[in-house]
Formats: C-alpha cells, structure tokens, sequence
C-alpha cells in the first residue's frame, strides 16, 4: 500500500448528550436483532457529508485550508435528529439509520463541502444527499425473520424529532478498516469562523 494515501471523509460529530438520548432505542434494536446485525458503537457515530476513499495525505491537507477559508463566515447552526429507518429500503435492509433534518444551513454547508472538494480535484458525488446517521449493517448471512422483527421494533420507535444540538466544526476523519469495526480518528479539525455569539470584533482605530 502507498503509504502517503490515507481512507477519509469529512463529518459532523454528534454530542454525546445526543448519543444518550439514543442509546435506549438502539439497546431495544440490538436485542430485537440478535446476530443478524452488526450495531454501529454509538462513539462511531456521525453524519458523513462526503467520503474521499483512500487519498493522497497532501489534498487532504490543501482541502483542509481551503475549506477554513470557505467556513470563514459560517455560523453555528442548530441540527435535529430523529426517524429510524433502512437503506435501500424496508424489504431488503442492508444499512439502519438514524435520521437528521435536512435543514437550508446543512443542505448549504453540504454544498459547501462539496464545492470546494471538487476544486481540490475530487469527484462529485452522483447520490443525492441523504444526511444519516448508520448505526447497523446486516450482511447476507443475516437471518431474514431477524432483520423483520428489526423492521418491526422500528415502526414502533418514535418517527419524530429525539434532540437538537449545535454544529461548530467539521472533522476530516481517517478511517482505518478492521474486524471488530472501522476505527475513526481526527485528521483536520475545521471550526466554524462566524460565530456571532464569539462577540463583536473590534477594529483598532
Ligand atoms: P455510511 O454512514 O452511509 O456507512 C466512513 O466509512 C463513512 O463514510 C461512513 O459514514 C460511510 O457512510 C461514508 N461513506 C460514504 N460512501 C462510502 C463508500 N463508498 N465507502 C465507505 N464509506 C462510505
């Protein structure tokens, strides 16, 4: 392997008070499962807003500072999440999510993200956005009665919002494959610059 290249994808983390709220549902869906799904470990959580694949160590960085300068003016916006579902759909679940409003400010930073990646040379992303959060994957060994009864507990979770919180930053993530699940780790950190409640910026006279 290339040893400059590095699997990655920029996110919105999500509070551990969100994680919280969370966790009685899930624990409802994993006894529901058995084990026909692997359950995402809440820490794993996040709202992916473009994956890179395996990329050079140095776009990375170049798109980290281009993407400060895009976020210069960005302000803290408020997130909401809630509503369960399964991808492609809930006859032949491969991926249970969580979902996540798709609000103007995060269908207009996602636009963001997208646009400066592409000026940074990385391809445009043909699916819509559908912003998620995955906390399962079944696989083709799953016991299909399993994945049905998964289906069933999930009509009967909340379809509602579960809590809000506020988005800073964007993380560009690496993430490394393993067996017991995809290990995540912080490569770029990428605040928000227009933060009004920051306070007024004085100019000297
Ligand atoms: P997912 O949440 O829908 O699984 C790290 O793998 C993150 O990148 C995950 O959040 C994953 O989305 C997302 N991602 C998007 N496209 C991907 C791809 N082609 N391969 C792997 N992960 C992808």
């Amino acid at each position: 392997m290339n040893m400059n290249l590095v699997r990655a994808f920029i996110a919105i983390e999500i509070p551990s008070e969100i994680l919280r709220q969370l966790q009685g549902h899930l624990d409802i869906l994993a006894r529901t499962s058995g084990q026909s799904v692997r359950w995402v470990k809440p820490d794993n959580f996040h709202l992916t807003l473009k994956f890179f694949g395996e990329t050079e160590q140095s776009r990375l960085e170049k798109l980290d500072g281009c993407l400060k300068k895009a976020l210069e003016a960005q302000e803290i916006f408020d997130l909401t999440i809630g509503g369960f579902g399964a991808f492609p759909n809930f006859n032949r679940p491969r991926v249970f999510w969580c979902g996540l409003s798709l609000s103007t400010e995060l269908k207009s930073l996602q636009e963001i993200v997208e646009r400066t990646a592409a000026s940074v040379g990385f391809p445009a992303e043909d699916r819509p956005f559908s912003p998620h959060l995955t906390i399962g994957r079944s696989s083709d060994r799953s016991d299909p009665p399993a994945l049905q009864r998964v289906i069933e507990q999930i009509r009967r979770l909340p379809a509602g919002p579960l809590g809000s919180f506020k988005v800073e930053r964007l993380v560009i993530f690496r993430s490394q494959l393993a067996p017991g699940g995809s290990i995540y780790t912080h490569l770029f950190k990428i605040p928000f610059g227009g933060n009004p409640q920051q306070g007024i910026i004085h100019t000297p006279k």
